[in-house]
Order: C-alpha cells, then sequence, then structure tokens
C-alpha cells in the first residue's frame, strides 16, 4: 500500500502513524488536522525515530485537505472523546458533524480510497460515514472488535498466565456496554478457555472487556486509550496493505447477515487488499444471538437519532 492518511493528528492518530511508519506497512503517512502545526509537530517527532526502528517510511502532517489526494485508505480518528462517566454515545452529535466534513473531503479528494473509522461512537459513524459515500460495504468499516479482543485476551493473560502470544479471543456486537465477548470461541492455542478458568471468572473478564475503555479513561483520567486502539489500527491497515486475508472481527455493515441489514456493528470480516472482503456468519446459540440483538438495539438507537 503506498498512501495512509489519518484524519486526526490526536493520541491514537499518532500511535497508528508511528506503527505504520515503523513496521512500514505503508510508503506515506499523511497525518491532518485542523489544528495549526500540530500533526506537522506529531510527523516529525515520528520521523526522528527512524534512525532507533530503521524505517524510511515517509511521514507528513499538513492542514490542507488536498493531501488526501491519491490516499489508498484514510483511517478517522477526528472528534472528541468522551470524558469520564461519558458513554461514547454522549459525543454523537459533535462527532457526527466533524466526521461529516471529512467524508466531504474525501469525497472529493480521495474518491477511490477505503475508509477505516476509528472515531466514537464508531459503530454509528460507520454507519453514518457508509451512508455518506454511497460506498460498497468493502471500501467502508471501522475498528473496534479487534481492540476489544485484544483486551480480553490480555485479561485472559493476566487470569492464567499464559502468553497472550496463544489466547485467541473473539468479540461481537456494538463497541459499548452490551458489546458481546464469546468465551465459546476463545482458546489457549485452541484449548477452550473454559479448561483453564472457571466459569465465574470468565463472567468476569467478559465484564471487565466490556468496560475495557471505560477502566482506562478512569484510570488515564484526561486521556482515553490510545496504545492498543492505535495498535489495533495498525493490525487492521497491516491485513489490507499485506493482503494477508485475515480473519478479523470489524465494524462492517450488515446486509442481512446475523439478522441485521442497514446497522454497522462487530463481526468476523475477512481483510484484504480489497478491504472488507467478506462477512463471515457465524452459528451462534440462543444466548450469543439474544446478546448480539440487545447490542444490535442499542446501536440502533442511535443511528435512529441520526435519521430524525
Ligand atoms: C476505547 O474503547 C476509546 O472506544 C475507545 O478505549
Amino acid at each position: 500500500m503506498n498512501k495512509v492518511v489519518i484524519m486526526g493528528a490526536g493520541r491514537v492518530g499518532e500511535t497508528t502513524a508511528q506503527i505504520l511508519a515503523e513496521q512500514e506497512i505503508c510508503r506515506e503517512v499523511v497525518l491532518i488536522d485542523i489544528r495549526e502545526d500540530a500533526p506537522q509537530g506529531v510527523a516529525l517527532d515520528i520521523l526522528q525515530t527512524s534512525p532507533f526502528f530503521n524505517f524510511d517510511t515517509l511521514v507528513r502532517g499538513s492542514n490542507d485537505a488536498v493531501d488526501l489526494s491519491d490516499a489508498d485508505l484514510v483511517v478517522i480518528t477526528a472528534g472528541i472523546p468522551r470524558k469520564p462517566g461519558m458513554s461514547r454515545s454522549d459525543v454523537l452529535d459533535t462527532n457526527v458533524a466533524i466526521i461529516d466534513g471529512i467524508v466531504d473531503d474525501i469525497l472529493r479528494f480521495a474518491p477511490n480510497a477505503m475508509i477505516l473509522v476509528v472515531s466514537n461512537p464508531v459503530d454509528v459513524l460507520t454507519w453514518r460515514v457508509w451512508q455518506r459515500t454511497g460506498w460498497p460495504r468493502k471500501r467502508v468499516f471501522g475498528q473496534a472488535g479487534v481492540l476489544d479482543a485484544s483486551r480480553m485476551a490480555a485479561f485472559i493473560a493476566m487470569e492464567t498466565g499464559f502468553s497472550a502470544r496463544d489466547i485467541t479471543t473473539l468479540v461481537l456486537g456494538g463497541h459499548g456496554d452490551s458489546m458481546v465477548p464469546v468465551p465459546r470461541f476463545c482458546t489457549i492455542n485452541g484449548v477452550p478457555i473454559s479448561h483453564f478458568v472457571s466459569e465465574q471468572r470468565i463472567q468476569d473478564i467478559i465484564q471487565r472487556t466490556r468496560e475495557g475503555g471505560a477502566e482506562i479513561l478512569a484510570l488515564r483520567k484526561n486521556s482515553s486509550a490510545y496504545d492498543a486502539p492505535g495498535a489495533s489500527v495498525a493490525a487492521m491497515v497491516d491485513a489490507i496493505s499485506h493482503n494477508r486475508k485475515r480473519l478479523l472481527p470489524c465494524v462492517a455493515i450488515l446486509q442481512g447477515e446475523y439478522g441485521q441489514t442497514d446497522i454497522a456493528m462487530g463481526v468476523p470480516c475477512v481483510l484484504n487488499e480489497e478491504g472488507l472482503a467478506e462477512v463471515v456468519q457465524l452459528e451462534l446459540n440462543q444466548e450469543e444471538v439474544s446478546s448480539f440483538q440487545r447490542s444490535a438495539a442499542a446501536v440502533k438507537q442511535d443511528i435512529d437519532r441520526l435519521r430524525a
């Protein structure tokens, strides 16, 4: 992949840019932000790590949407983060206005790009971007499940002492309090986690995963998470850039899968050079289906607010 543009040079944008550059996931990373000088400063700071990490990725900052031109992929991180005590939905009205402006710039300067939405509430905003662009869903998708699954994996590693490398987890649904961690699909190198972790502790881990973002926000106080979110976005970009055909939980527009249409939420997807090539439909049990539907209802409520 040649050029990735990150809209928003805040902490998530910066961390993503650093990883993309350091791992040479693309040839050029451009950070665009409305704050004067800020993206240029971030880009310069990242470039100055190149002697340590041995990369020659081009990294630039800009305040001008014209720099979206020729982007293969645009990552949208712009928007206001929530403050302690706020839900992701509380920032919807402010962020939708910001994201609409960005989409108009993308339509003008990068009409052939893919768009990866990160700003919150991510499910609703992914739906909004899909609607506003009118593009096929393979080119418009969001990041949430990779992060939520990484949190769950970290908690299982902390609980069991096993290496996080061997832990596979799956989190579906909306990126909110009703998200759906699915322990049935969580393993330690193929061995179900129930072999090592009691049912009660699994329930505790599920709850902690659901509140994973809020836990970090409460601890950091003046910032949401950005290390794991940046790494999660970079993992998705890497899968696309290297045509890896990875199976990752992504925020996807559903077109009948899981009994849902006209909604965006977290489901297992195939990521390759085309973007979101496929939504994988799993056989969920009754309890998982109910949880997924509850989560869909929460996302729909926010989408309906935008339709009103
Ligand atoms: C998180 O879960 C901010 O939604 C982001 O940390």
